[in-house]
């Protein structure tokens, strides 16, 4: 089935509208990023992050459909993130999805931003065969999921305390480097030497398929204050590459430990976290001795944007996954779970 969908996204700081056809034909995708607002405070800060959703969205809309060559009478849905995320910010996103599709009688379709980082893979490579492993690394969550089927994820692995992402925002506040830190760090490491400053890795219990980043965090933070106090040099640049492939060595392990567990051939990567170079190139190697194939969304669609809600979307639409008038954000929504207003429904295999 043929539809456009108007995808908007404002879970956390960035504020994106998409006009993405049938899943994986993206006819625009803008993204404004509020990095320099945010800068400042060395982080999100939350209320901010909302007051610029609601200055920047209406424009972001007209710029994507303006791009996109259609206008509203060419659409078919609209689509919005409406959780996990911010409540202030994912609200603007909402709001703004219900008037449009109350205002031009359309359908609403409600997306997991979770579900919408997986589905990155399927708009570049829509005929990927299930069943299929996923490794999703953002800021908010380190989960390595399980995929039977569209729409169907079973969570075999998880972080017992800090994202990946939150790792890497933390340690780059710790070097001094500010926000974001994922991609801080990541410049800062091309200059060092992984090799040169041991860190641990945390592989937990044996068979467990967790992830646990915030011992190595300490790792770093202990490491430089031993220094400070005898007055000893660090080279930064060494301690950040030291960390990042910490980070990277247990989360391409645990996840070629999945596929040997579940049988899976294909592994796809998500998230913020997988715009990262080293990880990117450790994965690929690593599964690719072992016959694996990998498929990773490109660098502009592994971070925050709306093609990737428009690509969600499409495949809930085509399952007849409608959201109701009533929708409204769900800061702590479950990958695998629909939380509308009087409707509570799990779907997992
Ligand atoms: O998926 P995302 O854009 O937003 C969330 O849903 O959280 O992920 C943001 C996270 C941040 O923690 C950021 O530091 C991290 O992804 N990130 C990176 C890189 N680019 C973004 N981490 C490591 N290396 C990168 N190049
Ligand atoms: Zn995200």
């Amino acid at each position: 089935m043929s539809v456009t969908i108007l995808a908007l996204e404002t879970s956390c700081d960035e504020t994106s509208a998409a006009v993405v056809a049938d899943g994986s034909k993206i006819l625009s995708n803008i993204i404004s990023s509020q990095v320099d607002v945010h800068q400042k405070f060395g982080g999100v800060v939350p209320e901010v992050a909302s007051r610029k959703h609601l200055e920047l969205l209406n424009y972001v809309v007209e710029q994507a459909l303006a791009e996109s060559g259609l206008g509203f009478g060419d659409l078919g849905a609209v689509a919005v993130t409406y959780g996990p995320g911010l409540v202030g910010a994912l609200l603007v996103g909402v709001s703004a999805a219900k008037a449009i599709a109350y205002g031009l009688d359309l359908p609403l379709v409600g997306v997991n931003h979770i579900e919408s980082h997986i589905y990155a893979n399927f708009t570049v490579n829509p005929d990927l065969n299930f069943p299929l492993l996923c490794l999703v690394v953002s800021g908010g969550h380190t989960d390595l999921v399980y995929m039977e089927r569209h729409g169907c994820f079973r969570v075999m692995g998880k972080t017992r305390d800090d994202a990946a992402g939150e790792a890497f925002d933390k340690v780059a506040r710790t070097l001094g480097l500010g926000y974001p830190g994922g991609p801080l760090v990541e410049s800062l490491a091309k200059e060092g030497n992984p090799e040169a400053i041991k860190l641990p890795r945390a592989y937990l219990e044996k068979g467990s398929l967790d992830f646990s980043f915030s011992g190595l965090k300490s790792a770093v933070i202990n490491y430089l204050h031993r220094a400070e106090q005898k007055h000893d040099e660090v080279n930064r640049a060494d301690l950040a590459a030291g960390f990042q492939s910490a980070v990277s060595d247990v989360l391409v392990d645990k996840t070629i430990e999945a596929a040997a567990e579940t049988g899976i051939s294909t592994i796809l990567l998500a998230g913020g976290v997988a715009a990262n170079g080293r990880l990117r190139a450790d994965l690929l190697e690593k599964a690719g001795k072992k016959s694996l194939k990998v498929n990773i969304p490109p660098l502009i669609l592994c971070t925050d944007n709306a093609a990737m809600v428009g690509c969600a979307a499409y495949y809930k639409f085509l399952r007849d996954e409608f959201a109701p008038l009533t929708l409204n954000a769900v800061p702590d929504l479950k990958l695998g779970e629909e939380r509308y207003e009087g409707n509570f429904r799990r779907i997992i295999f």
